[in-house]
């Protein structure tokens, strides 16, 4: 993105320090919440047409009150979800400035995906009881029950038609590959010149790590569904016999299947990457997030065999733990490839203050007065006549013509006959001009 290289600043050794830690925390909030949603959005999507085709209102109320839990509001899943990734891409422009490298660009692109999935997913949850033509009967009639304090019942939900789901689902898909697709090149900073979409698209790396994401998220959301349906504030009050033993029988062996496979794809994605981008502590995040993913199975295995929901919590914290692990592993692997580059861009910066430097002693004359405390204060002063005539006589004569008079302090000529004349004084061209112009603000106030 040549735009957004003109607006960042090459970033010091500290600057890219704190951008790291930004880096990290925004991926913290970003990538458990789309995983939650994306991984709820499947299952909510997979049990509203299994509610239509075989017409069991207890598979709708499933999906509806899984999209309820995990997509709360309009505001948090662009809060949680958008604003996250054009935040990273603006991050990620700072890091790889000037770098030939098309991950900006994925990032970019990803960010309007996320916006549109979160839209068309909201406008999908808000579609339970509204599409169906006579279903506004059905909605008074509801509410009418309502009102007499009854409780919302299975039969009272309508199924969902609405396709706004499936492009939900296929713009957050989408989103999350682009997402992949450019942190993954980046840390092969030899192939940086020739990625492009297409060889992303076949590159085993980043597959690998697309799918151990969509993996993450299964796992994620499956944990959340059962702790929001079990624990959280002693879970769904009405849930009937039927209902509870539904998401125990489904919910479980989702996320349990979904973590067991994790730790094939985390060890493919570390075999496949580069070795420059490997270190010592890279490797101990992916034990700790292996260990996470045990421990979590474990304890999956533990409510499959014997239901005991109490354990609902802490999987869902280890679900947190395995995405931390993973992200700081990522964040590690990436310091490794892009250390040349960020090297390179310390110096640009470094430079820059110079530049900066510079520019200032100029425009606020800084120089200017020490030029004039080193070389004229030994025959000028502004009001006193010494050896030569005092500036506030002689500076108004210019009119405000700073080249004029930085002509003459450049290269003195013969002008009062009732003084000597003055000699040169060797400035630069860039001297006298400041000279000219400091003496000009100075005589003027
Ligand atoms: C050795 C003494 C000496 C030094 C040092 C000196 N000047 Fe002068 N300056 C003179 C004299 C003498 C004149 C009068 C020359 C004339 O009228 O022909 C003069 C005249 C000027 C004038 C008035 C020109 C005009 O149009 O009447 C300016 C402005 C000036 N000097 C600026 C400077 C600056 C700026 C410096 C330091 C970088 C400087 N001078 C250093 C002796 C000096």
């Amino acid at each position: 993105m040549i735009f957004l290289d003109n607006f960042v600043i090459p970033s010091g050794t500290e600057h890219a320090a704190l951008l790291n830690i930004l880096q990290v925390l925004t991926l913290l909030i970003f990538l458990p919440f789309t995983g939650m949603v994306l991984g709820g959005s499947i299952l909510s999507v997979y049990f509203n047409g299994k509610g239509i085709k075989e017409s069991k209102p207890l598979y709708t109320r499933f999906a509806k009150d899984i999209m309820d839990r995990i997509l709360v509001k309009r505001s948090a899943g662009l809060a949680f979800g958008v604003l996250p990734v054009a935040t990273l891409t603006i991050i990620y422009a700072q890091f790889l400035m000037n770098a030939k490298i098309i991950t900006v660009n994925f990032l970019a692109f990803s960010t309007l995906y996320y916006f549109a999935a979160i839209i068309f997913l909201l406008r999908y949850k808000n579609s339970f009881l509204k599409v169906i033509p006579h279903s506004k009967f059905l909605v008074t009639l509801r509410l009418a029950r309502k009102e007499e304090g009854e409780e919302e019942n299975e039969e009272s939900i309508i199924p969902s038609l609405s396709g706004y789901a499936y492009f939900g689902l296929v713009a957050l898909l989408v989103g999350l590959f682009l997402f992949v697709c450019g942190a993954t090149i980046v840390a092969e900073p030899s192939r940086w010149n020739t990625s492009g979409i297409l060889k992303s698209v076949f590159s085993l790396p980043v597959w690998m790590n697309y799918i151990y994401l969509i993996l993450a998220s299964c796992a994620i959301a499956g944990s959340a569904i059962l702790y929001f349906f079990f624990v959280w504030q002693g879970g769904i009050k009405d849930m009937s016999e039927d209902y509870s033993r539904l998401v125990k029988k489904t919910v479980v062996p989702f996320t349990l299947v979904s973590s067991v496979l994790l730790p094939v794809f985390l060890f493919g994605g570390i075999i496949l990457m580069p070795a420059s981008s490997m270190s010592s502590s890279v490797y101990l995040y992916v034990v700790f997030a292996f260990i996470s993913i045990l421990l979590a199975s474990n304890l999956l295995y533990g409510i499959l065999k014997n239901s005991e929901m109490q354990f609902a919590g802490a999987v869902f914290f280890i679900m947190f733990l395995i995405f931390t692990f993973t992200i700081v592993k990522d964040q590690l692997v990436l310091g490794n490839s892009v250390r040349e580059h960020l090297y390179a861009i310390n110096q640009k910066a470094e430079e820059y203050d110079r530049q900066k430097e510079a520019l200032v002693m100029t425009s606020t004359g800084v120089s200017a007065e020490q030029i004039y405390n080193q070389k004229c204060i030994a025959c000028h002063k502004f009001d006193v006549k010494l050896v030569g005539p005092p500036y506030k006589e002689t500076v108004p004569k210019y009119n405000g013509d700073v080249k004029k008079l930085s002509e003459f302090i450049f290269n003195p000529v013969k002008i009062n006959p009732d003084y000597p004349s003055m000699p040169n004084q060797g400035l630069k061209k860039k001297e006298a001009e400041a000279m000219a112009q400091w003496l000009m603000e100075k005589v003027n106030h």
